[in-house]
């Protein structure tokens, strides 16, 4: 599927094709940014875009009204140019919840979840959050043989995490990670993209139905329990929010402790720095979220507007996507050492989590995975390395997220 270049959007041989498979994650990154602080993309599927590049511009364009979520203000969209089976169509529009809408619905369909994970609440999960690290750790083998730590550590924590905080019984878990992977994937058969939407659907509208009916103290509950109050979800709101919550639950955290391990063993000095204590693993945290941003590039806001950006305008009816791979290393922000892995650097101002009203709800509980789970791994295993020279670990097929398919580790000796 491939579409014709609509009015207004550049000449497709201007356009910057995102790579489908990920090929190489930082040279598209980096010419992203030479591009301009707006620049014309092309996302899998021949669609059209543009792409906000630097931070300075993403700031002002995150916080600007002009820029909505509704995919009614897609021109492309509405002239049907855009399939129902795009592979990327659930990032746009996967019903409503927070993420699809803007104003006052966006505030009320935020507020219960804000609540469920401000930082008074967060900080009272820590201590689940480190026994489930400890149990990860506890069942990791101690053979000497490569373990992909991705699948038996990097995964599992976050994924329990959101689980447990949204009601999700173990039964479940393994079969949202299939859903989620084939939304997420530009590798999915638009045959696939329908019947997949259509599962996860089914599967989040069981889980709310088996709140109604037993409610517990998990955060779905309370979703289902806005049906009693003034400002009640509506069927179709509880769902996608579940699917939102649960998808943007563990996803990019998977990807902030994977890349946190690759660039510490590209970075020997910097892993000797936090271990002597001179440095906190907060700082890897946010080191990591700057310089390899979870989100790559983030779907999709709509301009109402012409929005000038830059030199370039922005068309009114035209989409944009948020390059956070490419902003981590903005050098108009972080300088001309942007492009270095330092974890001494302060202050470290990025937008990994976003900014302005739809900035991430769940950032206070991934710093604190982030910390929890890093500072363990290290203090059990400080010989952790990588089993395969770095050039040989590939990304998966998703121009959203900066993530791995596999991290093989050597653990080394375990401290007791
Ligand atoms: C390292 C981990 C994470 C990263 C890097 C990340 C990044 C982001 C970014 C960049 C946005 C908004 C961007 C935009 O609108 O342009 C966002 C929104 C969101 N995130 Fe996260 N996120 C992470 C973890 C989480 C977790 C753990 C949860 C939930 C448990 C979560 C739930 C959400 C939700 C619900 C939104 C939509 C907010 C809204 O539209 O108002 N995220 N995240």
């Amino acid at each position: 599927m491939s579409l014709p270049p609509a009015p207004g959007s550049p000449c497709p041989a201007r356009r910057l094709v995102l790579d489908p498979l990920v090929g190489d994650i930082e040279g598209e990154h980096a010419r992203l940014r030479a591009a301009g602080p707006l620049a014309a993309v092309e996302l899998p599927g021949g669609v059209p875009a543009w792409a906000v590049t630097r931070q300075a511009e993403a700031r002002a364009l995150l916080t600007d009204p002009r820029l909505v979520k509704d995919i009614g203000a897609w021109h492309a969209w509405r002239r049907g140019e855009i399939p129902a089976d795009w592979p990327l169509i659930g990032l746009a529009n996967h019903g409503r919840s927070m993420f699809t809408v803007d104003g006052d619905d966006h505030r009320r369909l935020r507020a219960p979840v804000q609540q469920a994970l401000n930082s008074r609440r967060v900080a009272g999960m820590r201590a689940r959050i480190t026994e489930l690290t400890r149990e990860l750790l506890d069942a990791l083998p101690d053979d000497g043989r490569p373990v992909d730590l991705k699948t038996a550590f990097a995964l599992p924590l976050p994924m329990t995490v959101v689980s447990e905080l949204m009601g999700v019984g173990p039964g479940r878990r393994a079969g949202f990670r299939a859903l989620f992977d084939t939304f997420l994937s530009t590798r999915t058969a638009p045959a696939e993209v329908g019947a997949n939407q259509a599962e996860l659907t089914a599967v989040m509208r069981s889980l709310a139905d088996a709140r109604r009916d037993r409610p517990g103290s998990d955060l779905t509950s309370t979703l289902v329990a806005t049906r009693e109050s003034d400002d009640p979800f509506t069927d179709e709101e509880i769902v996608s929010t579940l699917q939102l919550m649960i998808g943007s639950g563990y996803e990019t955290t998977v990807c902030l402790l994977v890349n946190a391990v690759v660039n510490l063993s590209a970075h020997p000095d910097q892993l000797a720095l936090v271990r002597s204590g001179a440095v906190g693993w907060d700082a890897v945290v946010e080191e990591t979220l700057r310089y390899s941003a979870p989100n790559s590039n983030f779907l999709i806001r709509f301009a109402t507007e012409d929005v000038p950006v830059g030199e370039r305008v922005l068309p009114r009816g035209d989409a944009l996507v948020v390059s956070y791979g490419a902003i981590g290393r903005d050098e108009r922000r972080h300088g001309p050492a942007a492009g270095d892995f330092d974890i001494t650097r302060s202050p470290n101002r990025h937008i990994s989590f976003g900014h302005g009203p739809h900035v991430c709800v769940g950032a206070a509980l991934a710093r604190l995975e982030g910390r929890v789970a890093l500072a363990a791994l290290y203090g059990r295993y400080p010989e952790l390395t990588l089993a395969v020279p770095a050039e040989r670990l590939s990304h998966r097929p998703t121009v959203t997220q900066n993530a791995l398919s596999e991290l093989p580790v050597l653990l080394g000796p375990a401290t007791p």
